[in-house]
C-alpha cells in the first residue's frame, strides 16, 4: 500500500522508512507543488491538517507529523512556531537562549503528534510522543538539527546532537510517537 508523507523533507522520508520497516506500506514524498498550511493551534491538529489534506489532493494514503519545542518558562513557546521562531537554526537557537535569559527554570519538552489519513481525508489513526529534557545555557555537540545542541536529556546525560541517531531514535518525540502508532499501522494494513 502506498503512504505519501506530508513533507518534501527527505530525512523524515528515510526515519519513517526506518521505522515502518517490514510493515506492507511504500512510502514516497509528496509532490513539490503541493502547498499545505500549518494553521492548527496545537501539534495534533497540524498534523491532522497536513495529513488530511494531501491524502484529499492526491486520493492516497497519507502521513504526516509535526513537531517542536515548548519551553515550559516561555509557556509553551516556540511550541507550533518552532520552525518559524527565526530565520535559521542558529538564529533560533539564539532567540530562545536570549528570551530564556538566565532563568534557572530550564525544563522543556519535544513534542510530536502524527496522524494516518485514508484517500478521502478522514482520519484513521493518531498518535503523540513526548521527550522531556531541559535547554542548556550554551551549544553542546555537533550532530542533529534545529534545537538539538541545546536540548540535554537528563537520562542520557547527553543533549540531542550529542546522541548517535540510533539513541535518538529510542528516546526521542518523534521515535516514541512512531512507536506508538505502529500498532494502529499494522492493523490498517492487514
Ligand atoms: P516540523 O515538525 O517539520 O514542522 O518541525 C518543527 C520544527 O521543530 C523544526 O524545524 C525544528 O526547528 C524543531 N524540531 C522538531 N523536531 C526536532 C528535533 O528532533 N530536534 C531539533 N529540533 C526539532
Amino acid at each position: 500500500m502506498l503512504l505519501v508523507i506530508a513533507t518534501q523533507n527527505s530525512g523524515k522520508l528515510k526515519e519513517f522508512q526506518h521505522h515502518l520497516e517490514g510493515l506492507p506500506w511504500t512510502l514516497d514524498l509528496m509532490p513539490q507543488d503541493l502547498e499545505i498550511e500549518e494553521t492548527g493551534q496545537t501539534f495534533l491538529e497540524n498534523a491532522c491538517i497536513k495529513a488530511s489534506q494531501v491524502a484529499k489532493q492526491l486520493g492516497q494514503w497519507a502521513i504526516a507529523d509535526d513537531s517542536g519545542l515548548a519551553v515550559d518558562a516561555l509557556q509553551g513557546a516556540p511550541g507550533v512556531y518552532s520552525a518559524r521562531y527565526g530565520t535559521d537554526d542558529l538564529d533560533r537557537i539564539a532567540r530562545l537562549l536570549r528570551e530564556l535569559g538566565d532563568t534557572p527554570k530550564r525544563t522543556a519538552q519535544f513534542v510530536c503528534a502524527i496522524a494516518l489519513a485514508r484517500p478521502d481525508g478522514e482520519i484513521a489513526c493518531h498518535a503523540e510522543g513526548v521527550c522531556a529534557g531541559e535547554i542548556l545555557y550554551d551549544s553542546q555537540g555537533e550532530g542533529g538539527f534545529g534545537y538539538d545542541p541545546i536540548f540535554y536529556v537528563p537520562a542520557a546525560h547527553l543533549t540531542f546532537a550529542e546522541m548517535t541517531k540510533d539513541q535518538k531514535r529510542a528516546i526521542s518525540h518523534r521515535g516514541k510517537a512512531i512507536a506508538a502508532l505502529l500498532p494502529q499501522l499494522q492493523s490498517l494494513a492487514i
